[in-house]
């Protein structure tokens, strides 16, 4: 458990349902809420294209609610949103790539879910507490850094852009029908229970899985492109403050580390503390650099003026938590 913990509030017997939460953010909330008491519902189709499955809850399925079903499913969504006290929107199709190829399957999970979602709080719990998760990239390309919420949206990618449609029905939502909702803008998040097989997800996580397997990692072009990576556990203990604190209402955060690195120092030091695996730099595919955003450095002023927030791993601590977890389990991620 994090040094913050006697930060959390204990949620005994407190029912939180979490949308996406066979995923890898989802999932390991579903893990912090279990720990601080709360009675967890998860609520997951196990999309082929995302992230979700049933091994992220493996060790605590017996002690959880799994409902496998669409946030499509208007009807199954009222019936589950009833009587939560917590809702945390976790599902959502991650792909950046199959969002370019399947636009109409993006729109449809990504934009109108969210739509669902809110309309079953509207309409059958309108006191609940509502989390969603958004995305750096929202953003696009950075006009000036550290980017701040401030800064204005011009996603290159249909993923991005219908996440920030998304945002903006929850911002909605919470003027209009006094809906309690926080955005959390996520930018690179790595460690345990992340999707490690595909290039498809975010791209940290799979030089871990390239790394596991003793494989060749391949940078774009020179690799020089700045990101910001943010270590699990930094992430749910951030979600955990911010979802207990009354003043986020209507409120959106970039949630984003402490610490920038370039995609190949990425790279290098995942090679480094997994222990094998090699880095080469190839060409850019032509698919992959239309929608690539260039430098992404990221401000954490505004979540961390709001609650105390203190970040505890680094690309280095988190790559040698992420490499134990994966190391009695790589079999079960290596395809979805
Ligand atoms: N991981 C990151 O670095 C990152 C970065 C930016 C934003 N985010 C956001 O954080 C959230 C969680 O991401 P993640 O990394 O855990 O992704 P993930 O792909 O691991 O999990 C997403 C989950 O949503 C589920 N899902 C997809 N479509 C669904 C549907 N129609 N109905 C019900 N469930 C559905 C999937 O089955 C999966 O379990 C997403 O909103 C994502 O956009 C994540």
């Amino acid at each position: 458990m994090s040094t913050q913990s006697n930060q959390f509030q204990q949620m005994t017997g407190r029912k939180v349902l979490i949308t996406g939460g066979l995923g890898f953010i989802g999932s390991n909330l579903v893990h912090r809420y279990l720990t601080l008491g709360a009675q967890v519902t998860v609520y997951d189709c196990l999309d082929t294209h995302s992230g979700g499955r049933l091994f992220n809850i493996e060790d605590v399925k017996d002690d959880i609610t799994i409902r496998v079903n669409d946030i499509l499913n208007f009807e199954k969504l009222c019936e589950e949103v009833r009587n939560q006290e917590l809702i945390i929107n976790c599902a959502a199709s991650t792909s950046h790539a199959h969002s370019m190829k399947e636009p109409w399957f993006d729109q449809d999970v990504n934009s109108k879910g969210m739509i669902n979602l809110l309309e079953a709080i509207r309409r059958f719990n309108p006191e609940a507490r509502f989390l969603h998760l958004g995305t750096t990239t929202q953003l696009g390309p950075l006009q000036y850094q550290p980017a701040d919420e401030k800064h204005p949206e011009f996603p290159t990618d249909i993923y991005s852009a219908n996440k920030s449609v998304a945002e903006k029905y929850a911002l909605i939502y919470t003027k209009a029908h006094n809906i309690d909702a926080t955005i959390l803008r996520v930018s690179n998040v790595f460690g345990p229970r992340a999707s490690i097989h595909s290039p498809e997800f975010t791209f940290n996580n799979y030089f871990v899985g390239l790394a596991l397997q003793n494989k060749k990692i391949t940078v774009y072009g020179d690799g020089a492109q700045m990101r910001n990576v943010l270590f699990i556990d930094d992430v749910v203990n951030a979600l955990s403050l911010i979802a207990q604190e009354p003043k986020s209402k209507g409120e959106v955060f970039l949630l984003a580390g402490d610490q920038h690195y370039s995609v190949l120092e990425i790279a290098q030091q995942t090679v480094e503390q997994i222990g094998s695996g090699e880095v080469a730099n190839i060409p850019w595919p032509e698919e992959r650099k239309r929608i690539d955003v260039g430098d992404a450095i990221i401000s954490n002023k505004k979540i961390k003026s709001l609650i105390n927030w203190q970040i505890e791993d680094n690309l280095q601590t988190g790559l040698i938590k992420t490499k134990e977890y994966y190391q009695s389990c790589l079999e079960k991620y290596l395809t979805l």
